[in-house]
């Protein structure tokens, strides 16, 4: 059912040691109408009203990272999987959060049918929430990814691209093609085309002699037709006796890489330890 755009009713959250302005209405509880400004434990996620109610539960939380199995580490960046059906409370309060910094997500209360990948800058004091992606466990339309978000304060270095790869990743242990969720925000549709524009070119750069548009899928794991409105949207695509045919000048490649910007944090398969979801 369709959702009028609300009023924007939490104007700023505290989280670890950032104050983020938010960005859009979220549908907290209606305990909490009458607040401007929420409190959040870093670790376990609750919300409260008051600085003292939060400064009370961080003596007592004893989380200090995302629940759930971290399924990645490299360097102080580690990822957490959270199933939303174990961790129920978590999910919904991780939800709430990332609504603040969306749009036009409807935001699936049934956390139950979701897994929730929780990336992390690791210090002496514990895991630091950057961002997140959440994932259907069972996804008819090959939809690898349903909302992603990087928090404020960490916006723009990198970890969106990150996590884009990072979905990818599990995708190819999965053996799938995949595919983000539409619609896409204008930032997420931002980095996604940096990302597949980034992989698909080093891909065909390497590359000696023909490549087709399966192959390039099969390697990527990025369904097909993201391949083709990418290298369309970039002018790459001729064609020819009813067959597409990609060229792949070097020159013109460089030319896109250089405008496709940074690469983004690197995800290094080989610290991915991973079995997919049955
Ligand atoms: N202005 C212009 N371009 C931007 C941008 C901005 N504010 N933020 C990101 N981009 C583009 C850039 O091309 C950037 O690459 P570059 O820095 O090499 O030029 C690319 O997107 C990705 O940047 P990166 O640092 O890897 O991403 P991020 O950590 O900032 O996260 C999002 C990207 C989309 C996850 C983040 O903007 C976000 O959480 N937005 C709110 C939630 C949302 O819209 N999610 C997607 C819908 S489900
Ligand atoms: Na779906």
């Amino acid at each position: 059912h369709e959702e009028f755009t609300k009023v924007k009713n939490i104007s700023t959250i505290e989280l670890g040691k950032y104050e983020i302005e938010t960005w859009y209405f979220s549908p907290f509880p209606p305990e909490y109408n009458d607040c401007v400004k929420l409190f959040f434990c870093e670790f376990c996620l609750n919300f409260m009203k008051r600085k003292e109610q939060l400064q009370r539960h961080m003596r007592k939380c004893d989380l200090k990272h995302p629940p759930g199995d971290e399924i990645y580490r490299s360097g102080t960046l580690s990822m957490f999987e959270v199933d939303g059906k174990k961790n129920k409370v978590y999910a919904q309060n991780l939800c709430y959060l990332a609504k603040l910094f969306l749009d036009h997500k409807t935001l699936y209360y049934d956390v139950d049918l979701f897994l929730f990948y929780v990336l992390c800058e690791c210090d002496d004091r514990g895991c630091h929430m950057v961002g997140y992606f959440s994932k259907e466990k069972h996804s008819e339309e090959a939809y690898n990814l349903a909302c992603i978000l990087t928090l404020p304060s960490y916006q723009r270095k990198g970890y969106g691209k990150f996590l884009i790869a990072f979905s990818y990743e599990l995708s190819k242990k999965e053996g799938k093609v995949g595919t983000p969720e539409r619609p896409l925000s204008d930032l997420g549709l931002l980095s996604y085309r940096g990302y597949w524009t980034r992989v698909l070119l080093e891909i065909l750069k390497k590359h000696k002699g023909n490549i087709s548009i399966k192959e390039l899928s099969d390697v990527t794991a990025i369904k097909a037709e993201d391949i083709l409105s990418t290298l369309q949207s970039l002018e790459l695509i001729q064609y020819r006796k009813g067959q597409h045919v990609i060229c792949a000048d070097p020159k013109v490649l460089d030319r896109h890489l250089k405008a496709a910007g940074r690469g983004g944090l690197d995800v290094d398969a080989s610290k991915l330890i991973w079995t997919p979801y049955k």
